[in-house]
């Protein structure tokens, strides 16, 4: 991480430093604000039938995810370290079992799984630039947007040649440790990204699905809501966030102690929720208008937005911004997803850093390949009724993300001292008490009864 200015101060001897909070702040963003928030928010919501969905996400990012987030970022400051390393270290210092470092196994474990299947979507967003420059947009009408983006689907060649440039892009960035320019870089392409799901917005205003779109997302249908609804909820907030991956806890390992961490955790939880929603507007408009169906999965985006682009004055030009931008979210947080890799398997072989990163690379490029193919040759093949691809999906953010999780929080809220806790926090009486309740009961018991619930 090049925006890590390697100043060695006082607080943290042997390990580098964001260069500011707002450095800190935008590395954060970056990791969380996505295809999760663009590609994968969206579709949720028209699974799980609209805003029963949205409302129970939104209860889970304030009372479950926001804390996690804080308490990834506590470890990661106290341990100074990889997250295995750090959890291993906290454990032993406060006399608990060694066995907490399974917390920063199976974060580890997550984001190998999980960037396997994210490279195969960003992808897509690439394919799709290529799509919108090549004009395929203009005056597309329903069908056609299916069958392009079917089109996309049926072909494993074409499919494996975005997956593996779009994995060859995040390889290229680590390898280089380039990643603090793309840091930068983002200050002005991630507002870029939000202006133009703004123009979206505006465009769906003009459509008449608007109305039945606002209705769709928040006027609640609670007959819709069941314990699937509730996990998949929770699932996606942990995955929205970057949380229970160990990401959030080694940003955190690069904290100086002058950040105001529940500050900043509300800051990256805004940012990310504004983006979710944002987009929600700016694609169940062109759903309604247009007669698709909400549920269809993870094509929707690719369906929608082309039809919005096909049908907008300068619809071309915009559709390239568009797919670019989207790429280039997906790129800071494939980024994200590869570094505790790269950095794990640097520090446990001999490798160097280029030769870690690229055999990381390689190793979820080669699982990306099932997952491509369950899209077309492999569809039947099924493991628990799921393909590849949804099994990666659900194995991660339904059962990894959320226990990973669960246990930073519980080890924060009950094996830390209290005290240190609350002075790190910067937290009053009451305040303190608040965090309490929330990290020690309704965080883990959330997490736990949404769990059992499911199983
Ligand atoms: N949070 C990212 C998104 O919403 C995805 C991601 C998950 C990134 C896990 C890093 C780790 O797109």
């Amino acid at each position: 991480m090049a925006s890590i200015t390697p100043h060695a101060s006082a607080a943290a001897p042997a390990h580098s430093q964001w260069s500011s909070r707002m450095g800190f702040i935008l590395a954060a963003t970056g990791s969380a604000v996505g295809l999760g928030n663009i590609w994968k928010f969206p579709y949720m919501v028209g699974q799980s039938g609209g805003a029963a969905f949205v409302l129970v996400y939104l209860v889970c990012i304030a009372m479950i995810g926001l804390p996690i987030l804080v308490a990834e970022w506590l470890l990661g400051r106290r341990g100074q370290e990889n997250p295995i390393n750090t959890m291993a270290g906290l454990a032993a210092a406060n006399r608990k079992s060694r066995h907490w470092a399974l917390v920063g196994v199976s974060g580890v474990a997550a984001a190998f799984l999980i960037l396997s299947f994210y490279s195969v979507i960003g992808g897509w967003a690439l394919a799709y630039i290529a799509d919108a420059a090549g004009g395929s947009f203009g005056g597309l009408d329903s069908d056609a947007a299916g069958a392009l983006f079917n089109g996309l689907l049926a072909s494993p060649a074409t499919l494996l040649a975005w997956h593996s440039a779009f994995t060859l892009f995040t390889v290229a960035v680590v390898a280089m440790g380039v990643s603090g320019g793309i840091e930068r870089a983002s200050k002005l392409l991630m507002p870029a990204l939000g202006v133009l799901l703004l123009v979206m917005v505006g465009y769906g205003m003009t459509t008449a699905g608007f109305g039945s779109a606002v209705d769709y997302l928040f006027n609640p249908d609670w007959s819709k809501l069941d314990g699937a609804v509730v996990l998949a909820a929770l699932g996606h907030a942990f995955f929205t966030l970057s949380l229970g991956m160990g990401i959030m806890m080694a940003y955190g390992s690069y904290l100086g102690q002058e950040v105001n961490l529940l500050r900043s955790a509300r800051t990256v939880v805004i940012f990310d929720t504004v983006f979710a929603l944002t987009a929600g507007l700016a694609i169940f408009p062109v759903v309604f208008a247009n007669g698709l169906d909400p549920a269809s999965g993870p094509g929707l985006i690719f369906v929608t937005l082309p039809l919005a682009f096909g049908n907008l004055a300068g619809g071309q030009i915009l559709g390239v911004m568009f797919f670019l931008l989207l790429t280039f979210a997906a790129l800071t947080s494939a980024i994200s997803l590869l570094e505790p890799l790269v950095a794990l398997t640097e520090e446990r072989t001999p490798l160097g850093r280029v030769a870690a990163t690229a055999v990381a690379g390689l190793a979820t490029w080669a699982l990306g390949i099932a997952a491509l193919l369950s899209f077309n040759v492999w569809s039947d093949v099924l493991f628990f009724g799921l393909n590849v691809f949804d099994l990666l999906d659900k194995l991660t953010s339904k059962f990894l993300l959320p226990l990973t999780g669960l246990g930073a929080i519980v080890f924060v809220a009950w094996c830390l001292e209290r005290n240190s806790v609350r002075n790190e926090l910067g937290l009053g009486a009451l305040g303190f008490g608040v965090w309490n309740v929330v990290a020690r009961y309704v965080a883990p018991a959330g997490v736990l009864v949404v769990f059992v619930s499911s199983l």
